[in-house]
């Protein structure tokens, strides 16, 4: 709690926005609270409902069962795992995943509960992320908001800022092509699937053989 000192001349600040500041201070130490008690509930798993406003598409259980797998999979016991724009992999991800640090980059801020590992994030400002995040991502997984070229071009840069290599990207059929061209990755047989059909083809594309990774044990 911050408190107005009359006797600092430099730094005053009004009743309004010293409100204001405890406010934000105290709902910031709620949500660390209640990561630390979902971290040791292991409670993680998205119970939030999709935002159609936000191109929010939840992963069906089995897929984000063997997308995990995966990622676990293709990262050493101590590697670090980008997910970006893809909220529901997490919970899984960080119980399952051991040592793994796992960052998600995501627009809905619902998602600050998982505190320091939640970072703000907006396909618009691709590079509009931590400088020292650069090149340091044993894996970066995404599924960007929208089928457009704008939002695949633009998430692009944000994936190769972060990856040191290895990429997964799940989305539309539609955006194969310039997927392919933009980050050299190809389609897999995994087909991810959604709790709510969608109406669109939508598949599974990887700069490395992300098949064999999904059959071998964890
Ligand atoms: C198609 S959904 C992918 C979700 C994924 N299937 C899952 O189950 O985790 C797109 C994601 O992009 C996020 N999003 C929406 N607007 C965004 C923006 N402007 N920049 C980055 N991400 C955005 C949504 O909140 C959502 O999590």
């Amino acid at each position: 709690m911050i408190e107005n000192n009359d006797d600092d001349d430099d730094l005053q600040l009004c009743p309004t926005t010293l409100a204001a500041l405890n406010e934000f201070l105290r709902e910031k130490e709620e949500r660390e609270s209640e990561f630390k008690r979902n971290l040791e509930n292991q409670t993680l798993d998205v119970t939030f409902d999709e935002n159609w406003q936000l191109s929010q598409f939840w992963y069906d259980e089995e897929t984000i069962d063997t997308l995990v797998r995966g990622a676990i999979n293709s990262t050493e016991s101590n590697g670090r795992i980008a997910l970006i724009s893809c909220p529901t992999l997490y919970g899984k991800l960080k119980k399952n995943g051991g040592k793994r640090q796992v960052t998600l980059f995501e627009y809905d801020e619902r998602f600050q509960v998982y505190g320091d590992d939640f970072v703000s994030y907006n396909y618009k400002f691709p590079l509009n992320v931590p400088k020292d995040m650069s090149n340091s991502y044993d894996l970066v997984v995404t599924d960007p908001p929208f089928l457009s070229d704008e939002c695949l071009t633009k998430t692009a840069l944000t994936i190769k800022f972060l990856a040191k290599k290895n990429i997964v990207l799940c989305t539309g059929g539609v955006m194969g092509e310039l997927a392919g061209r933009l980050l050299d990755v190809q389609i897999c047989n995994f087909v991810p699937r959604h709790r709510n059909n969608l109406a669109n083809e939508f598949y599974c594309y990887s700069n490395f053989d992300f098949d064999k990774m999904l059959y071998r044990k964890e």
